[in-house]
């Protein structure tokens, strides 16, 4: 037993891996064991592991400047290239930015960007958030509140009502489809639903809309073709923002720059950033909203005195360093176009598995993607518990790949952009062992349906 208290754990289990170094897209236990790392960690580490270039940012800028803080007047020249270089990528006009450490201040700070925006602008009342069902946002009070995981709930007494947390359908046609609904039949029947609720809620009390492009967490959810153009229209009938989580979609994982271009969300109002951002290097994300949002909080601000909301480590200067050479980086080295030709690669050889007895869905876009293990293929049912998930995680680990089951029994792949052909080759290879092997503790358990 150690002092740690284990994030995102079933507190009862004990760790079963000591990571201790990494390279490529590799890393290694403390007994020397080699894992290809499908994951990049918790879907950050884009660039891979022991990338010598965001070392070297690092410690260049740990030695130049290691902390300074952007509170009331103070700036450095890192944080601000690294926001005008964001402001520059990032599907928003005119984009202003604001730093912080991880994608769930990110979307606290966004909530805070929104409240203070409509009170700047008159329409207090105009607070309210439209969340999916499973959908994920983080774990602080108020983004675990977005989130649409009951094991992100469950104990916690989040304040759903004092943020105004307003639940839709998650657009996941595999498991939402009703009986012989087609894909647009779905996609009009969840929309219409979105509209109804909005009647209902009153459009004049609701200020956004928050959505992961793909989402991550709760299974590589990748709505059908046309959700979102409904969706926008939608909101823009009723003026509400788009509230682009992009803390995984965002810098390549989808194919393209950002997750929104690559599934039609057109200029999104306000963006969440992290991972990514820095490769998983050091912690830092953003909060984007465009220069018309902007605008208004200044004007207010002023009335108020200061803008009362920063952290310590809000544009860290030595996040900001590794941030701006992983971007530069992404850049140089065309890795969004790699992660496409990679991607598509990838999505082809995990479709394979749908053969398999075990595999209800194959789902993904770019370099993201999800393999459902089912109890029954035809009719679909789940399997009970995570029994199931849990196992084929620990198969792909004994074998040397790194992956995690989310949703229960959705076993999840994001290698780093920079993967090559061999090792996607090699993933396939180990998770096809290990599901035939997961098949048989699942027939020896009586699962099978
Ligand atoms: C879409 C999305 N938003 C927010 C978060 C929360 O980010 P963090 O764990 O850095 O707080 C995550 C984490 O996986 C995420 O996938």
């Amino acid at each position: 037993m150690t002092s740690v208290i284990y994030p995102t754990s079933n507190l009862k289990t004990q760790p079963n891996l000591m990571i201790e170094k990494g390279d490529g897209s590799y890393v290694y236990d403390n007994k020397g064991k080699k894992y290809l790392e499908a994951m990049s960690g918790l879907w950050c580490t884009s660039l891979g592991y022991n990338n010598r270039e965001l070392i070297d940012a690092a410690s260049e800028q740990l030695s130049k400047l290691s902390y300074s803080h952007m509170f009331g007047g103070k700036t450095h020249q890192v944080g601000i290239d690294l926001a005008e270089k964001l402001s520059e990528m990032v599907p928003i006009h005119n984009a202003k930015v604001f730093f912080g450490n991880s994608g769930s201040d990110a979307n606290d700070t966004n909530i805070k960007l929104l409240r203070y925006y409509y009170n700047a602008i008159g329409q207090p009342q105009k607070y309210k958030i439209i969340a999916r069902e499973r959908s994920y946002h983080g774990v602080t009070v108020a983004s675990a509140s977005l989130t649409g995981l009951s094991v992100n709930h469950s104990n916690f007494d989040l304040p759903f009502d004092a943020l105004g947390v307003l639940r839709t359908d998650a657009p996941h046609y595999y498991h939402g489809a009703l009986d012989g609904e087609s894909e647009i039949d779905f996609v009009d029947r969840i929309t219409g639903n979105l509209e109804r609720l909005i009647l209902k809620e009153g459009p004049e009390t609701i200020a956004a809309f928050i959505a992961e492009p793909v989402t991550g967490a709760s299974g590589v959810i990748v709505p059908p073709k046309g959700y979102y153009e409904k969706v926008q229209a939608i909101l823009n009938k009723y003026s509400i923002l788009f509230w682009a989580d992009e803390v995984i979609t965002a810098f390549g994982r989808l194919g393209k720059d950002f997750g929104s271009n690559a599934v039609g969300i057109k200029s999104p109002d306000i963006m969440s950033l992290a991972k990514q951002l820095s490769s998983g290097y050091i912690p830092i994300s953003a909060s984007v909203i465009s220069g018309d949002i902007y605008q208004q909080i200044v004007e207010s601000s002023e009335s108020v005195g200061v803008f009362g909301h920063g952290y310590t480590y809000s544009g860290h200067p030595v996040g900001c360093a590794v941030a701006l050479k992983t971007l530069e980086i992404y850049q140089r080295d065309n890795l969004f176009e790699h992660a496409a030709t990679m991607g598509s690669y990838m999505q082809s050889q995990l479709k394979t598995l749908e053969e398999h007895p075990l595999v209800g869905e194959v789902r993904g876009k770019g370099m993201i993607a999800a393999v459902e293990l089912v109890a029954s293929k035809a009719p679909t049912i789940s399997f009970k518990g995570n029994d199931v998930g849990a196992f084929a995680m620990h198969a792909c680990q004994e074998l040397g790949m790194i992956t995690r089951a989310v949703a229960g029994s959705s076993l999840a792949f994001c290698p780093p952009l920079t993967i090559g052909k061999a090792e996607i080759d090699e993933m396939l290879f180990i998770l096809k062992l290990a599901l035939d092997r997961t098949f048989l503790f699942a027939l020896n358990k009586n699962y099978l349906l």
